[in-house]
Parts: structure tokens; C-alpha cells; sequence
């Protein structure tokens, strides 16, 4: 018998704990820093050599943090359910938590790409956490952070909306439903599917669909509480 689909779409909020800050929280600033200067087409434009900077103090930042018992829950509910997660963050805890099913719709902070080539895509490593605009990639072509910056499409998005479709149960966890097209997923769960919604200050700029069910609590504790649910209710 095939295990139960379990989609997760996480944002900021489940990083929060292992130590990565969120994005609103700070009042639009990432790390003291206009999302926009940093997070934008526009803003790689005018600044390409601070964008790799930024980019290169989260890497620095980021290694230094370890999974949390919500990213670890997530990998280990594959023993019962076929995982997928959808995630905002560009961090690789859920990763290197043991989740095996993961589509990043940001981009990877341990990753680069072609400028000229978006599809030319090469794995950053320990050795290597820094980049400026003239680090060229093997192929020689210059290179720039493998993020999605706000003003660009979101490639993954097709495929995200195809496994929350296909999706039993699907959880929404640490993300302030702010930010489109990602915030659109919760609308193509098919009728009748149940939705957990996990988080302390869950978004009131929204509407949720009626079949919600809100755990309002940080991504551990309310991944303990949900796991609980799923093994009782749906294995
Ligand atoms: N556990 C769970 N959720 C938490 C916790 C926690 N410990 N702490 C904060 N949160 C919640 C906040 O209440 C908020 O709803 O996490 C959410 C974080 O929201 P944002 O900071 O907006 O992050 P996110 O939704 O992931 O942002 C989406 O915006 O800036 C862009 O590309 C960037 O991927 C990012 C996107």
C-alpha cells in the first residue's frame, strides 16, 4: 500500500530556531540590509559586488547552523509518508536534516550560476563560501548567487504546484504567506484535503481556506504536535 503523500511548504520560520533570522521579522531588513538592495534584479544590477558579499556573510553564516527538531521530525516522518518539501529558504538544514524530496523555490545559498546561462548551475563547498562578480565558472562563464531575486520568475513553481496537487496532507510551516507566487500553493490543494498551518504568529493579512487547522506554535513544538496527529490519523 503507497504511504500517504505529505507535502510541507516551510518558509523563514522553520529556520528560526536553528538560528537564521526571518525575514519580517526584522522589518523588511535581512540582516540590516534593504531586502530589496540585496534580494533584488534591480539591486544586482546596481551593486553586483555587494549582493556577493551579502551572499557570502550567509554562507558564512548558515554553516555555522545545524537543523532543528522541526527539519529533523520532517525527514523522519518519511519512514511512514512519502515527504515532499517545498521550501522558501535558501539554507540547506532541510537537507542536511536527511529530507530526500526538496524543491527550493528561492534558490540555494550553496550554489552559483551562469549569468549567462541560468540553467549552468555549480555546487559551492566548504572550501569555497566566497564569490565576487568576477568568480567565472568552469564552462568561464561569470557567475552570480543561484537565488531568486524578487523581479525574477520562480522556475520551480510549476512543478511545486503539481505536488501540492497531488498532495493528501499538506502542511504550511514558518512562512508569512507574504510572498507570491509561493503563497499561492495553499490553492491548489484539492478539495476535501486536510491543511495544518504551523506557526506562533500565524498571518491574519490572509484568507485560509475553511479546512485549515492552525497550530499556532514554533516549528518544534508544533511538529511534535503534528506528528502526532499524522500517526494517528493518517498512517
Ligand atoms: N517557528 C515557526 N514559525 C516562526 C518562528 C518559529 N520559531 N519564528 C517566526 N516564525 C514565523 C513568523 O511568524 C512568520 O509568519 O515565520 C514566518 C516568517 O515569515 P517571513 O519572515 O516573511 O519569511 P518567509 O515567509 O519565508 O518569506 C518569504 O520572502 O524575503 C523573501 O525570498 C524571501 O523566501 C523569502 C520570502
Amino acid at each position: 500500500m503507497r504511504k500517504p503523500k505529505l507535502v510541507i511548504s516551510s518558509g523563514a520560520g522553520i529556520s528560526a530556531e536553528s538560528g537564521i533570522s526571518t525575514f519580517r521579522d526584522a522589518g523588511g531588513l535581512w540582516e540590516n540590509y534593504p531586502v530589496m538592495e540585496v534580494c533584488s534584479a534591480d539591486g544586482y544590477r546596481r551593486n553586483p559586488k555587494l549582493v556577493h558579499e551579502f551572499y557570502n556573510a550567509r554562507r558564512k553564516d548558515m554553516v555555522g547552523k545545524e537543523p532543528n527538531d522541526a527539519h529533523k521530525i520532517l525527514a523522519e516522518l518519511e519512514k511512514d509518508f512519502d515527504v515532499y518539501v517545498i521550501t522558501q529558504n535558501v539554507d540547506n538544514l532541510h537537507e542536511r536534516a536527511g529530507s530526500t524530496q526538496i524543491l527550493h523555490l528561492h534558490g540555494e545559498l550553496m550554489k552559483i550560476r551562469s549569468v549567462v546561462d541560468p540553467n549552468y548551475v555549480e555546487a559551492l563547498d566548504m572550501e569555497h563560501l566566497e564569490t565576487t562578480p568576477d568568480t567565472k565558472g568552469e564552462n568561464g562563464h561569470p557567475m552570480r548567487p543561484h537565488i531568486v531575486f524578487f523581479q525574477e520568475p520562480v522556475p520551480n513553481m510549476e512543478l511545486a504546484a503539481e505536488w501540492v496537487y497531488e498532495a493528501d496532507i499538506f502542511v504550511v510551516i514558518g512562512t508569512s504567506l507574504n510572498v507570491y507566487p509561493a503563497a499561492g500553493l495553499i490553492n491548489f490543494v484539492r478539495e476535501g484535503i486536510p491543511i495544518y498551518y504551523i506557526d506562533p504568529k500565524p498571518a491574519e493579512n490572509v484568507i485560509l481556506p475553511p479546512q485549515i487547522t492552525v497550530i499556532k506554535a514554533t516549528a518544534t513544538e508544533g511538529m511534535r504536535k503534528l506528528k502526532e496527529i499524522l500517526l494517528k490519523n493518517y498512517k
